[in-house]
């Protein structure tokens, strides 16, 4: 019997086809499981959902949020998805998921220049910068406790924290990003609404609303035209044409000073050298940049240790008797000031901050990108994907914190030699690896400032005792709810 050709070739097409079956079904054999999670979980409960899932499916699983495929890991992989950046790569996984891929396609790398700024023009002057940006934490708050004092009564006054809060944070960075002493409320308001808008972009209320939770892909490219090409750019038209004034003045004089020597764009410039007409874009978008980087989570973060001292009042006294302890004299007009080092030295507060970063509930924070398909946990990550390790499992894990990890305790790290910027891989609210948040030193004392300045003059509570989690998935960017109480304080302790 012979075969002829086309027998061959038919044999030859069955192999393939066998053989494809096979390779299709040892590769996706070796992919981690996915994992259904209802909407309702994912969103109301992504706590319970994850960590279940984990429990049962883990080290490694896939979950679809928001039609977009995500690998969340247990414990066990944190460190090596966090901080293993050749295979993980930070700066496309934090682009990916603030809806910027766009990000990736710049000449230069924008995270990793804002990066650069922030720890070459920042870090090493915050013993300067602290006493500038202080008076202007001051005045917010003791604004707030000058409404309480206004009062007859004994009852708690409701006031409007948030708005405050803004208010001093986008005052404070315009003062460091562009070296203006007293921003007109045009500019404050612009660099508040421009911080919302991109957190907007990146998808702050994705988890929330009905349209972005349904068709998140349509309403990802609706939200992107809208902010990034209309809103953003005219929002953002006063501080920019304030900046590339500055930067055609340096450009044509040679000379720059009529700029604040050590705001950030002086920093730029000098940094830059040439201010040809794709520098001073450069320099206009990264002034955009750290305006949201900045305003935006410390904003967050000041609220949410603010709701957790109203409810736990018991830590208030002891507190006090701290800010008495580290205020010290300023030497020229011999007012008691508060000084980095001051900030330093507040163990307490700071033990207290750190705690409320790590028990606030975060679950998917920081995300990485992988750069290939990587093996981890016995599986194959395909390339380009996003992963994420589930943040409560480590920051209330039992065996990195202890038997009461679970439990929040005030003083927790005091004496500890763990600050609340100190990160680990039990601690991560600031990221973890090469990429971390270069601003962490600088957001803590801002937080600092303002929380000294607020119990200083006030005594705080919040009303029915609680504050609501809005989007118990998005923890560190979605303020809680609530109504922050204030009472005139016997004494103002300065
Ligand atoms: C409490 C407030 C803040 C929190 C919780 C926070 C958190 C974070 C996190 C989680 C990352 C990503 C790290 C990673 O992927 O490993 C990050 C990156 C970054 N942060 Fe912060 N941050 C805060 C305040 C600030 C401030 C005040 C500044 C600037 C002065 C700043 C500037 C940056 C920059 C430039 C990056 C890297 C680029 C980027 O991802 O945009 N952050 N931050
Ligand atoms: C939380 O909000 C930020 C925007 O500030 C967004 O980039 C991020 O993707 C959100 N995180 C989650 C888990 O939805």
């Amino acid at each position: 019997m012979s075969l002829n050709m086309y027998q061959v070739f038919f044999a030859l097409a069955v192999l393939l086809l066998v053989y494809k079956f096979f390779e299709g079904k040892s590769k996706s054999l070796n992919r981690p499981p996915i994992v259904h999670i209802s909407h309702e979980a994912l969103f109301r409960y992504p706590r319970q959902a994850y960590e279940t899932a984990l429990k049962e499916h883990g080290p490694v699983i896939g979950v679809y949020r928001k039609n977009r495929l995500e690998y969340i890991t247990d414990e066990s992989l944190a460190s090596e998805v966090l901080t293993n950046d050749a295979l993980f790569s930070a700066e496309r996984g934090t682009a990916a998921i603030l809806n910027m891929p766009i990000l990736n396609m710049l000449p230069h790398s924008f995270i990793g220049s804002l990066d650069k700024l922030i720890n070459k023009s920042v870090i090493p002057f915050m013993e300067t910068l602290v006493p500038k940006l202080a008076p202007v934490f001051e005045k917010h708050m003791f604004e707030l406790a000058a409404q309480a004092e206004a009062s007859k009564s004994d009852a708690g006054v409701p006031v409007e924290l948030a708005h405050h809060v803004h208010d001093a944070m986008a005052e404070s960075m315009l003062m460091l990003i562009i070296g203006e002493k007293n921003p007109s409320p045009e500019f404050v308001r612009a660099a508040i609404k421009v911080a919302f808008d991109v957190a907007i972009v990146a998808g702050i209320y994705q988890n929330l609303g009905y349209w972005s939770r349904t068709f998140p892909s349509t309403w990802r490219a609706f939200i992107w035209i809208k902010l990034m090409i209309f809103t953003i750019p005219w929002t953002f038209r006063n501080i920019a044409w304030r900046v590339w004034k500055d930067l055609q003045v340096v450009r044509k004089t040679g000379k720059s000073d009529h700029l604040d020597p050590v705001c950030l764009v002086s920093r730029l410039i000098q940094d830059t050298g040439s201010l040809r007409l794709k520098d001073r874009l450069w320099i206009v978008c990264l002034t955009l940049g750290i305006t949201f980087a900045s305003i935006h989570q410390t904003s967050a973060v000041i609220i949410w240790v603010v709701y957790e001292l109203g409810v736990r009042r018991e830590n208030l006294p002891l507190l006090r008797q701290e800010l008495v302890d580290i205020l010290e004299t300023d030497p020229v007009s011999g007012k008691p000031t508060l000084t980095y080092s001051s900030l330093r030295n507040a163990e307490r507060l700071d033990s207290f901050i750190r705690e409320v970063l790590r028990m606030k509930g975060d679950t998917l924070t920081i995300f990485r990108l992988t750069t290939k398909d990587v093996p981890l946990g016995g599986y194959i990550i395909p390339k380009n994907t996003l992963i994420t390790p589930m943040a409560t499992l480590l920051h209330e894990n039992t065996d990195l914190h202890g038997e009461d990890a679970k439990k929040f305790i005030g003083d927790r790290w005091m004496g500890s030699g763990k600050t609340s910027a100190s990160i680990s891989t039990g601690y991560w609210p600031f990221g973890l690896g090469r990429f971390a948040c270069p601003g962490r030193q600088l957001a803590i004392a801002e937080i600092k400032l303002m929380i000294f300045a607020l119990i200083a003059r006030a005594d705080l509570s919040m009303e029915g005792n609680k504050y609501t989690v809005i989007d118990p998935l998005n923890t560190t960017a979605v303020p809680p709810r609530g109504q922050l109480l204030l009472t005139r304080l016997d004494k103002h302790i300065f």
